[in-house]
């Protein structure tokens, strides 16, 4: 058996993010999920590690360290998302308070550590949040950028427009030049935009799968992402809301479930019209270096299969 692929995830939880590293816990055999860094985004950097640590204590993992990062973009102000997760970022089902902490240690340097520390090309970083430690990261220790296996993001969008802005989707969006320090740094990328995550949606029938489950995490994950999907389904008339951050796990768990194409892909961070916008060359026409592995489409069935199998298995 291959040893597991160790990971980082960047997260900046809505119930989405929870998901996505809930699902690494369920699977061992492929994942070894090394830290989780949590930074501001949907909500306050602490409202973000109170929910990291709520999701940790729900299943029993409270091993995994979590280390807090930025509270704000790089250059910019931080931009929450009250409206579509509520002004906790874990509307729809009350968990306790969390009894444990985060570590000690600032994420982009723990991320720094993390990449040194282990053996070249052997550290995977799933950033499902504004990119802002990962640049901080790349910024403290270039090193990291040849050391770094790969980087899979989920953020921005092709033709889907966006969901901030018509141009922008969030993760991009809220931290403009990080994501461009990110895209530049010439470590690979997998890139996984609106364009695919809205064709994932948590429909009915999916939810209704997941509870059948009938253990209380799953109770609970009931809840939380029928909360999560009301804005955007109510928004753009669609019968669920996107599973956004678990796609960076899916990828890595079941690659042959997503199309790919390598692309250019440039963040603009010029003009407010456009901030955030990720400017993808699908047909290749700038000449410039395919930095990005971009899943455009993805079998939705056998993803949301693939989450409640080991979301299910999430519990220590
Ligand atoms: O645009 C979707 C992204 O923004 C997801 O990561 C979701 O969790 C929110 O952070
Ligand atoms: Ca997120």
């Amino acid at each position: 058996m291959t040893k597991p692929r160790s990971i980082i995830i960047d997260t900046d939880p809505s119930p989405d993010d929870a998901v996505a590293f809930l699902i690494a816990l369920g699977s061992p055999n492929e994942l070894e999920l090394l830290a989780l860094t949590t930074v501001g985004g949907n909500v306050s950097l602490e409202q973000t590690t109170i929910n990291t640590l709520k999701a940790l204590e729900l299943v029993g993992r409270t091993q995994i360290p979590i280390y807090m990062g930025a509270d704000r973009p790089l250059k910019r102000e931080l931009i929450t998302a009250p409206e579509v997760h509520g002004n906790t970022g874990f509307e729809g089902y009350d968990l306790p308070e969390p009894k444990g902490k985060a570590a000690s240690g600032f994420a982009p340097d723990k991320i720094v550590e993390l990449v040194m520390q282990n053996e070249p090309n052997s550290i995977t970083i799933c950033a499902i949040a504004p990119l802002t430690n990962i640049a901080l990261a790349l910024q403290k220790q270039p090193k990291i950028a040849k050391r770094l296996q790969e980087i899979v993001l989920m953020g921005g969008s092709r033709s889907e427009g966006g969901n901030v802005t018509p141009a922008a989707e969030y993760n991009i969006y809220v931290d403009p030049e990080a994501a461009e320090i990110v895209f530049n740094s010439g470590v690979p990328i997998t890139m996984i935009p609106l364009d695919c995550t809205h064709k994932a949606l948590s429909t009915d029938a999916r939810l209704e799968k997941l509870r059948a489950i009938g253990t209380p995490h799953m109770e609970a994950f009931y809840h939380l992402l029928k909360f999560n999907r009301i804005f955007d389904s109510e928004k753009m008339s669609l019968d669920g809301g996107p599973l956004h951050d678990p796609t960076t796990i899916a990828y890595l768990l079941k690659p042959e479930i997503f199309k790919a194409k390598k692309v250019n892909v440039t963040i603009s961070t010029k003009s407010e019209l456009t901030r955030g916008m990720t400017v993808v060359d699908w047909w290749g026409q700038t000449g410039l270096p395919l930095n990005t592995n971009m899943l455009y489409d993805l079998d939705s069935e056998a993803y949301y299969d693939l989450v409640i199998e080991r979301l299910a298995l999430a519990t220590g």
